[in-house]
């Protein structure tokens, strides 16, 4: 039987925690918590896969360095999401490819100098690095894993920033968004999300992260399909959720010409 055993020994961290039940739908989520890395423990992997945008090189994990830290990895990644449990982190997935080649085109609208950029479901936390590479004056990670945070989304960060990292400031937080939104107060100029709302029962914590975390200029990109099969979630129902909620506009900006469609949307506080 599939054993979720994400190994404990992971990485060097400090924690501070935050006690919260969280358990709106019946599921019990896992509480926010800050994880502050000690850089100078971490050892990197040795191998590790190279990606361009728009001529920006990124690092990014391999999943045999993922699988050699623990075999039970190797089942995580082939089950995708195991809901309220583990959400998919330790892939990157297609969304967060098309929203790096977006962001780092020249057809993109935003601007990431001196911004605050918050990557919410980061997973290996490439549209994070991304932005502190096109100028963003702080980035905060954060995704529903600790182990993501420490197997992947740290170490990303130290390799993709060495040997800048302690002069950019970054944070890392794990757990659930609804805690994530009562935990953290901080204000964002630019949130970035993706493959983030295949499940419309999370969509109200979302809402939250976004009215609670986004500055009253600030401006949300989100990369999704716009359907998920099996799921129910999906551009559309998020943009009906985002339209009930009556606190923001959506726009789309990019929609995918082949396979299975994805677009890119743009999300921000309705004028007035
Ligand atoms: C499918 S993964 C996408 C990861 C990454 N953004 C990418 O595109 O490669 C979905 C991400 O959403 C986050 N997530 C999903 N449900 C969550 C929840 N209820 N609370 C906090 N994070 C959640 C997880 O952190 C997970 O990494």
């Amino acid at each position: 039987m599939f054993r979720f055993d994400f190994a404990q020994e992971t990485r060097s961290c400090s924690e501070v925690n935050v006690d919260e039940k969280n358990s709106d739908d019946g599921l019990e989520w896992i509480s926010a918590k800050q994880i502050t890395p000690l850089y100078e423990d971490i050892t990197l992997p040795e191998a590790w896969g190279l990606v361009k945008f728009n001529g920006l090189e990124i690092y990014y994990i391999l999943p045999s360095e993922i699988i050699s830290l623990s075999e039970s990895y190797k089942d995580i990644l082939a089950a995708d999401i195991i809901t309220a449990k583990y959400e998919g982190g330790l892939k990157v997935w297609d969304c967060t490819h098309h929203l790096a080649n977006y962001i780092t085109s020249n057809i993109s609208p935003v601007d990431f100098k001196n911004k605050t950029v918050l990557d919410l479901g980061c997973g290996h936390g490439l549209l994070g690095i991304l932005s502190i590479k096109l100028g963003a004056s702080s980035v905060e990670f954060q995704d529903y894993n600790e182990d993501v945070i420490k197997i992947v989304t740290i170490p990303s960060v130290l390799k993709n920033l060495i040997p800048d990292v302690s002069s950019v400031p970054c944070k890392f937080f794990s757990g659930d968004w609804l805690s994530f939104s009562q935990l953290n107060n901080n204000r964002y100029d630019i949130i970035l999300t993706s493959a983030t709302i295949y499940n419309t029962n999370n969509y109200k914590k979302i809402l939250k992260v976004f009215k609670m975390n986004l500055k009253h200029n600030g401006l949300i990109l989100i990369a999704a399909k716009t359907y998920y099969f099996g799921n129910g979630g999906g551009t559309r129902q998020f943009e009906e959720a985002v339209e009930r909620d009556g606190v923001f506009q959506t726009e789309v900006l990019w929609t995918s010409v082949e396979g299975v469609q994805q677009e890119i949307l743009k999300i921000t506080y309705k004028i007035k």
